[in-house]
């Protein structure tokens, strides 16, 4: 599975994917069911250079999944991290309900915890509902530290630091991704200039 790091180029996908999840899926991303309209601002207000966007493409080039992970000082986030590093790292993810199952939303983590390892940041953060099982699987399975409250929970994964293979194989892992978005993204120009429709 190619996991491509997306820029400013791939704003629109982000907001045609976002705005494809259903009102309880939007539930389960942002804490509330969005309208169009704030999915829109916060897309706008998406900082490509600063935090770290994640994607998954399928064949046709449409943005079937995305994380987002944002980095902020530790005292703007709130709660008690066992840190020493100034930073940590707070982690979004969504897959449309065609692409669930297949690992794409635990592959996104192990990606996006990996990237943190890489650059510094040891404390990976995750808000989510308690009633999102396949969210409390994943926090599970990653062996994260779980808060819960009222029904939601905040997870939180201490990170090992970064080691030659894990710089190795995030620089093997963005070499693929970046062939994978290329050869993708030429065959739907062409596709679309041969009036070939997507499937
Ligand atoms: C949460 C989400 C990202 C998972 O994506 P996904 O690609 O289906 O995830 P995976 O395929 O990696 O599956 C995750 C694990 O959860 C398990 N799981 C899925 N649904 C489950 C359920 N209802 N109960 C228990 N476990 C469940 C899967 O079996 C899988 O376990 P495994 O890796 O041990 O086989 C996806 O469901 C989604 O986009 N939901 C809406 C948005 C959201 O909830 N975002 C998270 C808030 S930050």
């Amino acid at each position: 599975m190619a996991i491509s790091q997306l820029g400013e180029r791939d704003r629109r996908r982000v907001l045609r994917h976002l705005l494809a999840l259903e009102d309880h899926d939007r539930l389960l991303r942002f804490g509330s069911r969005l309208p169009d309209e704030q999915i829109e601002a916060y897309v706008n207000r998406i900082d490509f250079k600063r935090d770290t966007v994640y994607g998954v493409f399928n064949r046709v080039f449409k943005l079937v999944a995305m994380a987002h992970l944002a980095f902020a000082p530790k005292e703007q986030v709130g709660g008690q991290f066992d840190t020493e590093k100034p930073m940590i790292a707070e982690f979004g993810v969504s897959v449309l309900k065609q692409a669930r199952g297949y690992g794409i939303g635990s592959k996104l983590f192990e990606r996006a915890a990996m990237h943190c390892r890489n650059h510094d940041v040891d404390v990976l953060y995750m808000h989510y509902l308690t009633s999102n099982k396949a969210m409390v699987h994943i926090a599970k399975k990653a062996g994260m530290e779980v808060q819960r409250e009222y029904g939601e929970a905040d997870a939180y994964l201490k990170l090992l630091p970064a080691s030659p293979g894990s710089v190795l194989q995030e620089a093997l892992e963005e070499q693929y991704a970046m062939f994978d978005y290329t050869l993708k993204a030429n065959a739907r120009a062409a596709a679309k200039l041969f009036g070939v429709r997507k499937k």
